[in-house]
């Protein structure tokens, strides 16, 4: 890992967890520096967001590209930004294991579930379908499956009688914007190893 405290985000969509993260910086919870926030989307509305903070924003879109040539241009991308992480924020490509091992325990993800309770998609459907009484959501480290890397933290969030998955999803987002700034503050600091899928303190 590069020493510095560069960021990359990645985003498909509205981009409210790459706000919040705006907002930590802006308020000292976060030191970071955000050097570019890439979409693979032109119409992310979170791109124009960043835009209006003055952001530097890219738009690499993945559409009539193959996985492996949109990574090679993603990669060419990032490394003119040095980033120490790679935060993903509601981006919705998977991510090759090539891609990963290039920026290894560098990249980041939010999930809105309790990991490995509910990965992928639709997940808040899932765990009222399921009939959970508590859902959550989970930073973790990206590794090649889906939603599978060691976590780093985690917030929980009591799954209502009344709730559907909107007002379950709004809930988790709550606390998804607070735990992804902590996360990252604890990440960039340094002060942690992963001992098989722990991720501790040192
Ligand atoms: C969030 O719920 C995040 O956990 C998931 O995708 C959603 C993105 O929302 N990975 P936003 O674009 O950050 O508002």
């Amino acid at each position: 890992m590069t020493n510095n405290r560069n960021i990359a985000i990645l985003i498909s969509g509205r981009g409210s967890n790459m706000l919040a993260l705006f907002e930590a910086i802006k308020t000292g919870r976060l030191n970071a520096n955000v050097a570019v926030v890439i979409s693979n989307r032109a119409d992310a509305a979170g791109i124009k967001l960043a835009q209006e903070q003055g952001y530097q924003t890219l738009v690499i879109p993945s559409k009539g590209l193959t996985k492996a040539e949109h990574e090679a241009k993603l990669i060419s991308e990032l490394e003119k930004y040095n980033p120490s992480l790679i935060c993903l924020a509601g981006y919705m490509r998977l991510l090759s294991a090539e891609f990963i091992q290039k920026f290894p325990s560098q990249i980041l993800n939010i999930h809105p579930s309790l990991l490995p309770a509910f990965p992928g998609l639709d997940v808040q459907q899932q765990a009222i379908d399921y009939g959970v009484k508590y859902s959550g959501c989970t930073v973790h480290f990206v590794d090649e499956g889906c939603d599978s890397g060691p976590i780093i933290a985690q917030a929980v969030v009591e799954v209502l009688d009344t709730d559907d998955k909107n007002t379950l999803a709004a809930r988790i987002l709550v606390q998804e914007h607070r735990i992804y700034a902590e996360a990252l503050e604890f990440i960039l600091n340094g002060n942690w190893k992963i001992l098989g899928r722990r991720v501790i303190k040192t």
